[in-house]
């Protein structure tokens, strides 16, 4: 078979609607090991599925994550939920013994991406519990999570935690389904045609999932420690009225260059 071209490739992509058919282009033609694989791939692209999944992994927090077919590809700005966990992370540590692990809980963790980019990014020791209901995103976080020792468990929120979390949690991650139903029928191709319903909606005002984990949270977490969730601008503030409801404090955090929105509850301690 003879391979496609980098010209041919580009064009076909940009016909397909690829914005950034240049960049696309140079990634497949690097990761096809075959001029029949890359014809498998650029059809693929082609046809609408993410770049992410075709070319089976994600770029994020600087890290190679991957990313198998129906998995929720990790958004970059994402990456903010991240950041202002290690940060907090920082000041918990100046509490805790430093002989002690920071325990993280991944919530909703898709590829176990926001998980293991805390346990790489903080210059301490993580124990990292992550969980998701999905079994093809459990699959993808069980090796994603290996390198760093993680312990990814299937079910629905909190429901397959060990007991002995209880009140241990110091950082709670959730970037849980917060599309409103309504709204996933508009969404781009990519996103809508080819990531589960589950990765998505968050019933009818996109708050459902978060209002559990809302819930759910003070039982987990440590005194003192957080929990953060993504939403979209509009919901942050209805977000944040849920968090302080479940007798958290809470505030919503902007990243403006990312377009993120983040609420950041904490448990009070006594
Ligand atoms: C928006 S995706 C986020 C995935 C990952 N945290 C990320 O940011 O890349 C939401 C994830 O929540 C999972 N999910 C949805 N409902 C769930 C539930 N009740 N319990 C556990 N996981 C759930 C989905 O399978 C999906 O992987």
């Amino acid at each position: 078979m003879t391979e496609l071209s980098y010209e041919v490739v580009v064009r076909m992509l940009r016909t397909a609607g690829c914005v950034f058919a240049e960049d696309e282009a140079t990634l497949l033609l690097a990761s096809a090991q075959s001029a029949g694989e890359l014809t498998r791939m650029v059809e693929r692209r082609v046809s609408g599925e993410p770049l992410e999944v075709v070319v089976g992994w994600a770029e994020f927090c600087g890290l190679r994550i991957e990313i198998d077919p129906g998995v929720f590809v990790p958004r970059m700005r994402t990456e903010f939920l991240v950041d202002e966990s290690a940060r907090l992370v920082e000041l918990v540590r100046l509490v805790l013994p430093s002989d002690e692990p920071v325990v993280v809980l991944d919530l909703c963790c898709g590829s176990g991406a926001l998980g293991v980019a805390l346990a790489e990014t903080l210059d301490t020791d993580v124990e990292l519990y992550s969980v998701d209901i999905d079994p093809a995103a459990v699959e993808c976080a069980r090796r994603n999570t290996e390198p760093v020792g993680g312990l990814v468990l299937q079910g629905d929120l909190d429901a397959p935690l060990p007991e002995h979390l209880r009140g241990r949690v110091e950082v709670l991650l959730a970037n849980v389904p917060y599309v409103p139903s309504g709204v996933i029928g508009s969404m781009p191709a990519e996103a809508r045609l080819h990531e589960p319903w589950v990765t998505l909606d968050g019933g009818p005002d996109g708050l459902d999932v978060l209002r559990r984990v809302a819930a759910l949270a003070p039982r987990w977490l440590a005194p003192g420690a957080h929990v953060l969730v993504e939403t979209s601008d509009a919901q942050a503030e209805e977000a944040r009225a849920i968090f302080e409801a479940v007798g958290l404090t809470a505030r919503v955090a902007v990243d403006v260059d990312r377009e993120a929105t983040a609420i950041v509850g904490t448990l009070v301690a006594d």
